[in-house]
């Protein structure tokens, strides 16, 4: 182990939501992911992670795969259609089970309960690695994307345009305990959860910064340091894809958009992106946007989070 100084305190624990973390700790996984990143610390451990996914992922997928051989461990590959999972084994068994072989877990599934059945019986660390409610790690990435750029996090401006889905819940959580103020624009039936809104208030007001829910794109971009978009239609909602097309846009992100935010301002998108649908190609290949340093900074933010709940950063 090579990370001095550095204490943590989530060894041994899960990551099921940002509402898991204290803001310090937030801030103690950035700083560790940019260390990470420069080279800085090298810690080394013979762990294995488990990746239980039961929805389809290349960034999730390839960068904890990378992020755990690199700091000297290894990955095992535990889709439902290769495993007992896929057949019906309960998620309490499996758990169980998996927790005699593995070091930590990493899980994208449908139902946050189901996540949270597998963190209650599991005895090692679980992280959420997307559910249908929530997509933490990513916001770890974004975050740290935001912080790399502007050189802080306190006071910014990120909006987001689009569907209120798992990782517009993710974003509110993540910039309100970060200090970031957070808009999120969307047509009116397709608005964050209550429950979720009420959630990242209380923390915003914690950490002196904002959330708004707002329906107009255009008022929402103003004075923006960065737009954030996703698909339109998440994973499980194939179905809805062109009915939504026409509902959602007004909350393209596009050049005329671009322009109303501050002439600084970046842009993200969490991938994988539907060109010509919640983002134009333009904007996508444009100066602004960050979506490339962004899915890079998965593996770094990633990294940290497993070498904190491994207890290597101890
Ligand atoms: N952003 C993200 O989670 O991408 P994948 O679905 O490819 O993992
Ligand atoms: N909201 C998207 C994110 C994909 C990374 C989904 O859940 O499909």
């Amino acid at each position: 182990m090579d990370i001095q100084g550095k204490q943590t305190t989530l060894a041994g624990r899960d990551l099921l939501t940002l509402a898991d973390l204290q803001a310090s700790e937030l801030q103690d996984l950035l700083q560790l992911a940019i260390d990470l990143k420069q080279g800085k610390l090298k810690p080394q451990a013979q762990k294995t992670l488990g990746l239980l996914f039961s929805k389809a992922s290349t960034r999730t997928r390839v960068s904890f795969s990378a992020a755990i051989f690199q700091l000297g461990g290894q990955v095992l590959d535990l889709n439902p259609s290769v495993t007992q999972v896929g057949r019906g084994e309960p998620i309490a068994d499996t758990a169980r089970v998996l927790s005699r072989y593995l070091d930590i877990l990493a899980i994208r599934t449908f139902a946050q309960s189901d996540l949270e059945t597998y963190a209650h019986y599991a005895d090692i660390p679980v992280i959420n690695a997307l559910t249908d409610l929530y997509h933490p790690c990513q916001i770890l990435a974004d975050l740290l994307t935001l912080q790399e750029q502007f050189n802080t996090l306190k006071g910014l401006t990120l909006v987001y345009l689009g569907d209120g889905n798992n990782v517009a819940h993710s974003l509110m959580l993540g910039c309100a305990l970060a200090g970031v103020n957070v808009r999120i624009a969307t047509p009116d039936d397709y608005r964050p959860l209550p429950a979720v809104v009420e959630k990242a208030t209380h923390l915003a007001a914690q950490h002196q910064s904002q959330v708004e829910v707002l329906a107009d794109p255009q008022a929402a971009v103003v004075g923006a340091n960065a737009l954030y978009t996703d698909v339109w239609a998440s994973m499980g909602q194939e179905s809805e894809a062109d009915s939504r097309i026409p509902l959602f846009q007004p909350y393209q992100v596009n050049e005329d958009l671009l322009s109303r935010a501050d002439s600084q301002a970046i842009v993200l998108h969490c991938l994988p992106a539907h060109r010509g649908e919640e983002i134009t190609d333009g904007v996508m290949e444009g100066a602004q946007s960050k979506v490339w340093d962004q899915a890079e900074n998965r593996l770094h933010a990633q990294k940290a989070l497993l070498a904190s709940l491994l207890g290597l950063a101890d």
